[in-house]
């Protein structure tokens, strides 16, 4: 009966369109990255192993909330994407666990964060932060164009800047952390307050702001550089500046959430994101971050890390709960009440 409902079926052309194996699962995955480089990676793995990937984007202190609230009974199998603090915080309070996958092609940095997670994650891509600003509007409001992080303290800026807000986005906690590394904690505050002035508008994604500048509905955005690479490439009048002072960068990640519901696809899933030709696609939606495995191709467009004055980001310390929950309580408290 089976065999003769199998044949009808292939007679009618209806099995191939049937999953490649008969144990097909469901693999859901919040992603952290832009939605095509998300809907990408979810499509290429459907197509590669035959099984489906409920996937939905969302940002990275969004989804470290979702994982802890969730923690007695997790949604989430994999965590893909998104700035590695908030998957290292995960990690720390035991809330991922180890896939077991081979980091050995990995660069230092993509394996640095395994290291420091025993295991709990591991690195897919690191990008740098910098300012971006709209030429087109700066010029018609004579505006003079920002170099240093401490420019943007400039009364002339009021109501032109742009920033995510670092509860729920992990640029916006990037920049944050790099303010209290490269300033030291109150110099950084004391910065954040009068940059926060000239804010108009604290957005809840990371790569919102650039997106808002490069439209010209704000002047100046700051994210990371990648974000506004792939948009000036789509030809707005985008500016980007790696600031003088010095910047701090992500690693993001992916992670395997504890508990999760299929394991050994979310560990098939880790493979796939550290493969040298799945990170090589990233180009194919113009995502410009520097890929983790070191036989990966770096795109021309990405921006070269070595010639950027970065600093040691401290991922150890940044990545930890207690010192994260205590610079949000400073910010929401100093800065956050200081813009329009
Ligand atoms: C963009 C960038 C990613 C980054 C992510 C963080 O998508 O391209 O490199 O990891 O933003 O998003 P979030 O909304 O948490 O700042």
């Amino acid at each position: 009966m089976k065999n003769a409902l199998l044949g009808g079926l292939a007679a009618v052309g209806l099995l191939a369109a049937l999953p490649a194996t008969a144990s097909a699962e469901e693999l859901n995955m919040v992603c952290g990255a832009e939605q095509d480089w998300c809907e990408l990676m979810a499509r290429g793995f459907e197509e590669e192993t035959g099984n489906e990937v409920l996937m939905v984007r969302k940002s990275t202190g969004e989804t470290l909330a979702q994982v802890r609230a969730e923690a007695s009974n997790p949604k989430i199998d994999v965590w893909w994407g998104g700035t590695g603090d908030p998957h290292l915080i995960a990690a720390f309070e035991g809330l991922t666990q180890d896939p077991g996958v081979d980091t050995s092609e990995l660069l230092g940095w993509a394996s640095n964060m395994h290291k420091i997670s025993n295991g709990g994650t591991v690195g897919i891509y690191a990008g740098a932060l910098g300012i971006a600003y709209n030429s087109e509007v700066l010029e018609e409001r004579g505006l003079p164009a920002p170099a240093c992080w401490k420019d943007l303290t400039n009364p002339a800026y009021a109501g032109e800047i742009q920033v995510a807000n670092p509860n729920s986005s992990g640029t916006a906690y990037t920049e944050l952390a790099t303010f209290v590394q490269l300033f030291g904690e109150d110099e950084a505050y004391r910065l954040l307050t009068e940059i926060g002035k000239n804010v108009n508008q604290y957005t809840k994604s990371g790569s919102a702001p650039s997106k808002a500048a490069a439209r010209g509905e704000t002047t100046i955005s700051i994210g990371f550089m990648h974000d506004m690479v792939k948009l000036a490439g789509s030809g707005f009048p985008l500016k980007i500046v790696a600031p003088c002072e010095g910047t701090g960068y992500e690693v993001g990640a992916v992670s395997v959430i504890k508990g999760a519901k299929h394991p050994e696809l979310a560990k098939q899933f880790v493979e796939y994101a550290l493969r040298p030709d799945v990170q090589s696609r990233s180009v194919e939606v113009k995502s410009f971050q520097v890929p983790s495995n070191s036989k990966a191709s770096v795109a021309p467009e990405s921006p070269d890390l070595a010639s950027i004055k970065l600093i040691d980001y401290d991922f150890a310390t940044y990545g930890e709960r207690s010192t994260r929950e205590r610079l949000l309580k400073r910010w929401n408290e100093e800065v956050k009440n200081a813009s329009h």
